[in-house]
């Protein structure tokens, strides 16, 4: 019987030093071929695409308040917890901002890829 158990490995990408980070930072990276903001705003950090779900605008300068981020190109406003847009139906079928889980690494925070 092998004990060894094969655990996966996950690779960590580091963006950004976790002391830099102050409310009101939002700074774009690419990772690949994908855009990502992070985004600190009133103690916690969101890592998104910077690509707008509705038409994929970037949403580097998007205005951040009330917990949400308001795309520059048309206006539409989304969650930055969940991801979702604001405005009941009107704006149900548009999809969510793609989300990825922020973690940190000593004094480094990124995400880890699921490859
Ligand atoms: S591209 Fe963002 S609201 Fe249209």
């Amino acid at each position: 019987m092998n004990l060894l158990k094969r655990v996966p490995i996950m690779p960590f990408i580091a963006l950004e030093k976790s002391h830099r980070l102050h409310d009101g930072y939002c700074r774009r990276f690419r990772v690949g071929r994908t855009q990502v903001l992070l985004i600190h705003y009133q103690g916690v950090t969101h890592l998104i695409g910077d690509a707008c779900p509705h038409a994929g605008a970037s949403l580097k300068k998007g205005r951040i308040d009330q917990g949400c981020i308001h795309c520059p190109k048309h206006g539409l406003v989304f969650e930055l917890a969940s991801g979702r847009a604001r405005g009941g139906d009107v704006v149900a079928d548009i999809p969510s901002l793609t989300r990825y889980a922020p973690e940190r690494r000593g004094d480094e925070i990124g995400f880890y890829t699921g490859d």
